[in-house]
């Protein structure tokens, strides 16, 4: 797997800006290497990126390389190296371990580079067990199918606010216009926040998530800790103080009120929980409800098929999960020397989790390339299993679902209008702009 040969690829713009695409994910990209030589590959390499996920590259490492090194990160020499797991077998298999692939040390290729570990380990998706386990519970109750389900109504409701506040405009952008404010709000009811900062949130959790981004974080991403950080913390501690004072229902009083091992949470802690609910709520539906009605559009034999039979649009929703995964990558690190499909992994190293590979792995899905809304598969996109699975997925397929429904009643002949752009990003797996006419 080459992880000790030398590399010896020139990297066709020496001086990329630097772009870690997730602050609290501190992604990072660079220019692609010009070798088509898997082992000479850095996957995060933003060459490979433009377009979204490079699936070739994907394949190429499944067939040949499914365990593969990446030597480094140029713009941050410090950095080491990272495995990239790419077959779904694989990926369970880290994702099921975490005595031996540990979150505690960052849960992104590039973390510490960006944003100090110990932020990140405030939050339980940056912490292993037991306390990781703890603090998940608080929540869980909050998350389960069936609580979740009691919010459909109110979903839908924002959902046909949304569109229907479109009735009289011809185009629009689905992102900014439609995919925004659903999800902003209905994460927004969950925290407690009043609609009316509902944007101000979401322009800060877009700059964090998609850092590198300059259209999402013009200020650039050595701005995180400086401005967006402080203004996070700010924000948030007047959200607490109020809830101190008077707990309501929302998952903020939750974070306030809770009690881990007979301890209230620290104040960096309780502030990290909430941007963790705030940053998985904002992006990762968006992401894949966009990339979903991308797909519909493109291929309308599949919304037609939808809109002749709306029952098969829950199908549609697991189909675009492992097609368009909202989070390209999560990342482990090894706390002992182990094997991994007949690799040698050492103490220490990272081990990054492809989900938009494992989703599209040959041996799991015939014609893996192909967006069928009747597949209803099993995919990777919440993870595989283990303490980390995704807590949100009970309301994540709940808004997907209602959006791909209404959406397609509201506007069944809405077709692409524009130039389609993705957030550039090896973590965040996302559209920036999708022009469509209404
Ligand atoms: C399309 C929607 C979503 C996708 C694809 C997604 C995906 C993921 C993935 C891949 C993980 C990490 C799994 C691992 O490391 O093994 C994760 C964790 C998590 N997600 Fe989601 N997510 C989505 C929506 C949501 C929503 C709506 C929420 C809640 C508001 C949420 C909250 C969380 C939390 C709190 C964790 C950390 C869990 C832990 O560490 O135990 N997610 N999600």
């Amino acid at each position: 797997m080459g992880r000790d040969r030398p590399v010896g690829v020139r990297f066709l713009r020496p001086n990329i800006s630097i772009a870690p695409i997730g602050a609290f994910y501190g992604t990072v990209t660079v220019m692609a290497p010009e070798s088509d030589d898997p082992n000479a590959t850095r996957v995060i390499a933003e060459g490979h990126w433009q377009q979204g996920p490079p699936h070739e590259l994907f394949k190429r490492l499944r067939g040949t390389c499914p365990v593969h090194w990446s030597d480094g990160v140029d713009e941050y020499p410090t950095e080491a190296g990272y495995w990239s797991v790419t077959r779904a077998d694989d990926v369970h298999t880290v994702s099921r371990d975490w005595e031996t692939y540990s979150s505690a040390s960052g849960i992104t290729v590039v973390s510490d580079a960006v944003m100090p570990v110990e932020l990140i380990s405030s939050m339980f998706i940056g912490m292993d067990p037991p306390k990781h386990d703890r603090l998940k519970a608080l929540f869980q109750r909050g998350f389960t199918p069936k609580r979740i389900a009691e919010h459909e109504d109110e979903i839908r409701a924002i959902a046909v606010g949304v569109l229907q506040g479109l009735a009289d405009r011809e185009r629009c952008d689905l992102v900014a216009d439609v995919a925004q404010p659903v999800v902003s709000r209905v994460i927004g009811s969950f925290m407690g926040i009043a609609p009316e900062d509902d944007e101000p949130w979401a322009v800060l959790m877009n700059a964090m998530v998609a850092s590198g981004d300059p259209d999402l974080n013009p200020e650039g991403p050595e701005a995180i800790m400086q401005s967006q950080v402080p203004l996070i913390f700010e924000r948030c501690q007047a959200l607490i103080a109020a809830r101190r004072e008077t707990p309501g229902q929302d998952l903020t009083s939750v974070l306030v009120h809770a009690e881990v091992d007979g301890e209230k949470l620290e104040e960096h802690e309780i502030v990290m929980g909430f941007f963790l609910l705030m940053a998985a709520g904002n992006d990762s539906t968006k992401a894949t409800y966009t990339s979903a009605m991308r797909a519909l559009m493109e291929n309308p034999d599949q919304r037609d098929l939808l809109l002749a039979e709306p029952e098969l649009v829950p199908s549609a929703v697991e189909e675009a999960l492992r097609m368009f995964p909202a989070f390209s990558h999560f990342r482990r690190t090894a706390t002992r020397d182990t094997v991994l499909s007949g690799v040698q992994i050492r103490k220490g190293d990272k081990v990054a989790l492809w989900y938009p590979s494992s989703n599209r792995d040959e041996t799991r899905y015939k014609d893996a390339d192909r967006f069928d809304v009747r597949r209803n598969p099993e995919h990777q996109a919440f993870g595989a299993g283990g303490r980390h699975f995704c807590l949100g997925t009970a309301l994540a397929r709940l808004e997907l679902r209602v959006l791909l429904e209404e959406t397609l009643v509201h506007f069944p002949a809405m077709a692409i209008d524009g130039g389609v752009t993705h957030v550039l990003s090896p973590f965040a797996n996302q559209l920036k702009t999708l022009p469509v006419r209404l």
